[in-house]
């Protein structure tokens, strides 16, 4: 589609713009103007916006548009407004807001390998990074090789995933056998998959899973892609898919010093119906009151899904040796580990980041390679 308006038509509270290529864009007549980027609208230190809406009437009409170097690579769109305000667009900058930027997600199941990526290049080289945090955002999982073994050198990763998430219980966790430990993996026993702090309303969207010494027998990592199981889920039981949408499932951890609980659903929808996370977490999943009208179809749903999580088909499993972190997307990948077999020294450790902040490392690495 040729960047280039043809025409523009007045319509009711829309400018309709006619692409060179025939496509019309609709632009409403308050979103041209809320978005005005001249300098009396925007802090120029900034380009944050000082304008406010309410400051123009919610029928404001252009007084007069045109479009100024025709078909030039600086075609302009001038409108001006009957308060006398002008605005100015480049037609290049409209057309690049055509459509919405869609992640590039692979799915995957228990054929998969999570890729592996040196920590050093992936702390020191920005092109290893970039190539790290692509595959990392589109499969939702990697592991990190050559690592320190030194405890709480998780932090040193925050120059790349962003500040540690906090959470209840410990900055950075530690998971070895403990009689008096408050959680599971904190046993011999095996770990289904299940993502962390489904206690949360809002569970840390990214984990790293560090393993310091491992001289166990057994005790193997696995993951799960939760968003492969869903896409299919919904394609074969829609009626179930949408129960796990809509039914508020508790879930909690505890210990004498703290309390963690939040109530809700499996299932998380974007605004375009797409799934923005699972919670799934067995171990710390509550009772749902017996007042939920949907329990027994919920029952059904989850039924599918334990079972869908569960299947060996699905299950990608490796060992972790001391020195390797693995990366999980904490919305989208289930992890695990199988049982430990010998009571050997094993030592792991893990923190939490923001999905958001390694999604927009990549921006700024791209911005200063100039891509
Ligand atoms: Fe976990
Ligand atoms: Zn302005």
């Amino acid at each position: 589609m040729n960047a280039s308006i043809s025409s523009l038509a007045r319509n009711g509270e829309t400018l309709t713009a006619v692409w060179a290529g025939g496509e019309r864009t609709d632009l409403p007549y308050l979103w041209l103007r809320d978005n005005c980027g001249c300098g009396e609208c925007r802090v120029e230190q900034t380009t944050e916006k000082r304008f406010h809406l309410f400051r123009v009437p919610n029928d404001l009409k252009p007084s007069t548009v045109a479009i100024e170097g025709a078909g030039s690579e600086d075609e302009v769109i001038a409108i001006a407004w009957p308060d006398g305000h002008r605005t100015r667009y480049r037609s290049s900058e409209i057309h690049r807001l055509l459509s919405p930027s869609h992640p590039d997600l692979q799915y995957w199941d228990g054929r998969f390998q999570p890729q592996r990526f040196g920590y050093g290049p992936f702390l020191a080289n920005d092109s290893a990074a970039m190539e790290a945090i692509e595959e990392f955002l589109r499969t939702g999982v990697c592991v990190l090789v050559d690592a320190p073994t030194e405890p709480d050198s998780l932090e040193e990763l925050a120059t790349r995933l962003g500040p540690i998430r906090e959470v209840l219980f410990e900055r950075i966790h530690n998971v070895m056998l403990d009689p008096k430990g408050y959680n599971i993996a904190h046993t011999d026993l095996a770990v289904g998959a299940h993502n962390d702090f489904t206690s949360y309303t809002w569970p840390p969207s990214v984990q790293a899973l560090h393993m310091l010494v491992n001289e166990c027998e057994g005790g193997e990592s696995t993951v799960v892609d939760g968003f492969a199981l869903l896409d299919e889920l919904r394609r074969d039981h829609p009626d179930e898919f949408d129960v796990l949408c809509r039914v508020p499932v508790p879930s909690r951890i505890f210990s004498e010093a703290y309390e963690c609980y939040a109530a809700n659903p499996m299932v998380a929808l974007d605004t375009e119906g797409e799934v923005r996370m699972l919670r799934f977490n067995t171990a710390q999943m509550q009772a749902i009151p017996l007042s939920e009208p949907r329990l027994t179809e919920f029952y059904a749903a989850y039924h599918e899904l334990s079972r869908r999580v569960n299947d060996p088909a699905a299950e990608v499993s490796f060992r972790l040796e001391g020195g390797q972190i693995l990366l999980c997307a904490g919305h989208r990948v289930l992890h695990g580990r199988k049982a430990l077999r010998s009571h050997g020294h094993r030592h792991l450790q893990d923190a939490y980041y923001e999905h958001d902040n390694v999604r927009n490392h990549l921006r700024v690495l791209r911005r200063a390679g100039g891509i």
